[in-house]
C-alpha cells in the first residue's frame, strides 16, 4: 500500500475507536473493559457488538464481524482501504500524504471532478437553444423545474462533440474523458460525445460525488437509456440512483422502483424516499447499502412478469438483511410514474399506506404459478400454502390466514387451521432438534461464522489459529523452527491471515488490525478478531507455538491417510514427555 505506514499509526491513535464507532452506534458500558452496543452490520435487539477502547478493536459476537477503526469505517461506509484512510484523515483533520494520492487517489479525484463538470454542463445546455429538445421532453414528461435542479437534469445535444470539446476548454484531456466513459474513440482514432441528444440524470453517490450518468433517449427508440460503462469511480451493482437525496427523507421507509423516471416522479409527488437500482436487478451490494438508511423497503416495480419476478429476487436479497418488504401491487398502470400521473398522489398514498405486507405478496405468487380450478393443482397450492403459513411466529396471524386460504379454496376453515397448525408443530419440533444437534456438536460451534472460512479439519484449524494469536501477541516467535508455509495451514483463511502476519512481521512492520485491513477481507479480518478474543498464555509461549506445530503436523498426516504411522507414533511419543 503506498500509504505509509507512519501516516497509518498516527491516524490510528487520533481516531478513538469509542469516539468513531459512536457516531454510528450507542454504545454503553458494561461488563469489565468492554462497551457493547447493537450490532450495526446485522439485525439484533440484545447487544452482541462490542468495542474495546483498550485494544481498540471492536468484535460482534453475534455476525463474527470484526476489526480495528480503519476497517470499522470500509464496513460501515462501504469504502475501500485507502478510502476509509481518507475518510478518518479528514476527520481527524490531518492532511494526507502526497503519496497517498497514489497514481489511483488522483485519477479518481481527476474522473470525479470532471463528472461534476459535465454534469454542470448538461445542465447548462437546457438554457441553450442546443437543449430545446430535452427542455420539451422534460416538459412533456411532467417534470417540474424544481425536480430538474434537485436531480440536476441536463441535456445532452444533438452534436457530436459538445461536451468532448467543452471539457477540453476545462483543461481535461480526451483519454481522461474516455477513462469516463464521457467520450467514445472513432475509427479514424478521434473522440466523439458518447451521450448524444439525450435527457441527462447524473447518478450521484451518497458523499456527493457525481459517479456517471444515465440518458434517456427523448421519446421512444433504442436503447432506451444508455449508461456510463463501469469506471474507476462508477460500479453499477452497489450504487442506486438517487440514495443521495432518499438517504435524507424522513419517511422512515425507502421505496425501491425500477425507472429513473418513475424516481423523479415519485419524488415530484412528495414521496422522497424513492430509489432506483441502475438497470440491473437488485444486488446484495444494494441491499446492504439500503440497510444503512432504513429497515423498510417498499417496492413499486413495473406492473409486468418482468417486474414481479425481480420483486421475488429483491425480497430473497433483502430479507438475507432482515430488511422488511412490502411489495405494491399497481392496479391499472404500468409502473409508478404513470400510476401518479393518472390517479393522483393521494391514490398512491393509499396505495403504500396499504401496500400489501410480505406473506400477501407470497402467498399471491404462489397462488399464481397454479390453475385453480384443475382440482390437482389445487391440492398443490394448498401444500405450498400452507407450509408457508405454518413459518408465521405469529398464532393469530397464522389463523386468519388460513381461514382466508380456506375461503378461497371453499374448504372448511377448521381443518386449514388445524393443518396449519399441525405442520407447525412439527417445523418446531425439527427445529428443536437441530439446535439441540449443534449445542451437543460443540466442535461446529469453533467454525467461523462465514461459510467460505469453515474449517474442514477443527483440530488443526484450532492450532492455525494458536499460531496466529501467539504471533500477533508476540511477534518475535516468527523466529520458531519448524513454522510451516501459509499453504500447509488445513484452512486456507487462517493460511491467509497468517501469510499477511508473516508477510508483516519479517519486514519489520507492525501487526496491528489497523494495518491488515488493507490486506485482509472483512471476513479473514473478523475470523482474526475473534481468534485474538480465545484466551492464551504468553508464559510459555514457546512451548505453546511448538506444540501448536506439532498438532499441525499430525493433523496433516493422518488426513493424509496416516501412511507412516510409525512416524506419527513416534511423534506423539515425544510429544507425551514433552508435556510430563
Ligand atoms: P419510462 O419508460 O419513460 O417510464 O422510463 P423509466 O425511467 O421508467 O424506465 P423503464 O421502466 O423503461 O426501465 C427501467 C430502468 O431500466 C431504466 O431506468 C434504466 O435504468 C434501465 N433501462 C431501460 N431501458 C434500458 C436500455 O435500453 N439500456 C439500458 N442499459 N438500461 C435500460
Ligand atoms: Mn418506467
Amino acid at each position: 500500500m503506498a500509504i505509509p505506514e507512519k501516516f497509518i499509526q498516527d491516524l490510528v491513535d487520533r481516531s478513538d475507536i469509542v469516539d468513531v464507532v459512536s457516531g454510528y452506534v450507542r454504545l454503553s458500558k458494561r461488563s469489565g473493559a468492554n462497551m457493547f452496543g447493537l450490532c450495526p452490520f446485522h439485525s439484533e435487539k440484545t447487544p452482541s457488538f462490542s468495542v474495546s477502547p483498550d485494544k481498540q478493536i471492536y468484535h460482534c459476537f453475534g455476525c463474527g464481524k470484526g476489526g480495528g477503526v480503519i476497517s470499522f469505517i470500509m464496513e460501515i461506509e462501504n469504502l475501500s482501504y485507502p478510502e476509509a484512510v481518507a475518510f478518518l484523515a479528514k476527520r481527524a483533520g490531518m492532511q494526507m500524504p502526497e503519496e497517498t494520492d497514489s497514481a489511483e487517489g488522483r485519477k479518481r479525484a481527476r474522473m470525479l471532478a470532471l463528472n461534476k463538470d459535465a454534469a454542470r454542463w448538461f445542465y447548462a445546455q437546457l438554457s441553450q437553444p442546443a437543449g430545446a429538445p430535452a427542455v420539451a421532453y422534460i416538459q412533456k414528461r411532467g417534470i417540474s423545474p424544481a425536480m430538474v435542479k434537485n436531480f440536476g437534469l441536463g441535456a445532452a445535444p444533438d452534436t457530436w462533440d459538445g461536451l468532448r470539446d467543452a471539457m477540453r476548454e476545462k483543461g481535461y484531456t480526451e483519454n481522461e474523458l474516455f477513462d469516463a466513459g464521457l467520450v467514445k474513440r472513432g475509427r479514424q482514432g478521434g473522440f466523439y460525445d458518447a451521450f448524444r441528444n439525450r435527457l441527462m440524470f447524473p447518478v450521484i453517490d451518497v458523499r456527493g460525488n457525481v459517479i456517471g450518468f444515465s440518458g434517456r433517449i427523448l421519446g421512444d427508440g433504442e436503447p432506451k437509456y444508455l449508461n456510463s460503462p463501469e469506471t474507476l469511480v462508477f460500479n453499477k451493482s452497489r450504487n442506486l440512483f438517487a440514495l443521495n437525496l432518499a438517504k435524507k427523507s424522513k419517511s422512515g421507509y425507502i421505496i425501491l422502483s425500477e425507472g429513473n423516471i418513475d424516481v423523479v416522479s415519485l419524488h415530484q409527488a412528495g414521496f422522497d424516499s424513492a430509489v432506483a437500482s441502475l438497470g440491473t436487478s437488485l444486488t446484495p451490494e444494494q441491499a446492504r447499502l439500503i440497510s444503512r438508511y432504513t429497515n423498510e423497503v417498499i417496492i413499486a416495480y413495473d406492473n409486468d412478469g418482468a417486474g414481479l419476478k425481480a420483486s421475488q429476487r429483491a425480497i430473497g436479497i433483502m430479507e438475507k438483511l432482515d430488511i422488511k418488504v412490502r411489495v405494491l401491487r399497481l392496479n391499472g398502470a404500468k409502473d409508478p410514474d404513470e400510476y401518479i400521473k393518472t390517479k393522483g398522489p393521494e391514490a398512491f398514498r393509499k396505495l403504500l399506506e396499504g401496500s400489501e405486507n410480505q406473506m400477501d405478496y407470497r402467498l399471491r405468487a404462489i397462488r399464481e404459478k397454479y390453475d385453480l380450478s384443475v382440482t390437482e393443482q389445487k391440492s398443490d397450492y394448498l401444500r405450498e400454502a400452507v407450509e408457508l403459513l405454518a413459518r408465521l411466529p405469529d398464532e393469530v396471524r397464522r389463523q386468519v390466514y388460513a381461514m382466508d386460504l380456506a375461503r378461497e379454496l371453499g374448504l372448511p376453515s377448521d381443518v386449514i387451521v388445524a393443518d396449519v397448525e399441525r405442520r407447525r408443530d412439527r417445523l418446531v419440533k425439527s427445529m428443536f432438534k437441530q439446535t439441540q444437534k449443534q449445542q451437543t456438536q460443540p466442535e461446529k460451534q469453533l467454525q467461523p461464522p462465514t461459510r467460505e472460512l469453515r474449517y474442514d479439519d477443527p483440530a488443526s484449524a484450532a492450532a492455525e489459529e494458536g499460531i496466529i494469536r501467539l504471533l500477533y501477541l508476540e511477534p518475535s516467535l516468527i523466529s520458531t523452527p519448524g513454522l510451516p508455509p501459509p499453504e500447509e495451514f488445513s484452512a486456507p483463511g487462517l493460511g491467509r491471515i497468517y501469510g499477511a502476519l508473516r508477510k508483516r512481521i519479517e519486514k519489520g512492520q507492525s501487526v496491528s488490525t489497523d494495518h491488515l485491513a488493507g490486506e485482509l477481507t472483512g471476513d479473514e479480518l473478523g475470523l482474526l478478531v475473534a481468534i485474538l478474543q480465545k484466551p492464551e498464555t504468553l508464559s510459555r509461549s514457546r512451548q505453546s507455538i511448538a506444540d501448536y506445530i506439532t498438532k499441525i503436523n499430525e493433523q496433516k498426516q493422518l488426513r493424509s491417510g496416516g501412511t507412516d504411522l510409525m512416524a506419527l507414533r513416534d511423534q506423539l511419543k515425544k510429544k507425551k514427555g514433552y508435556e510430563g
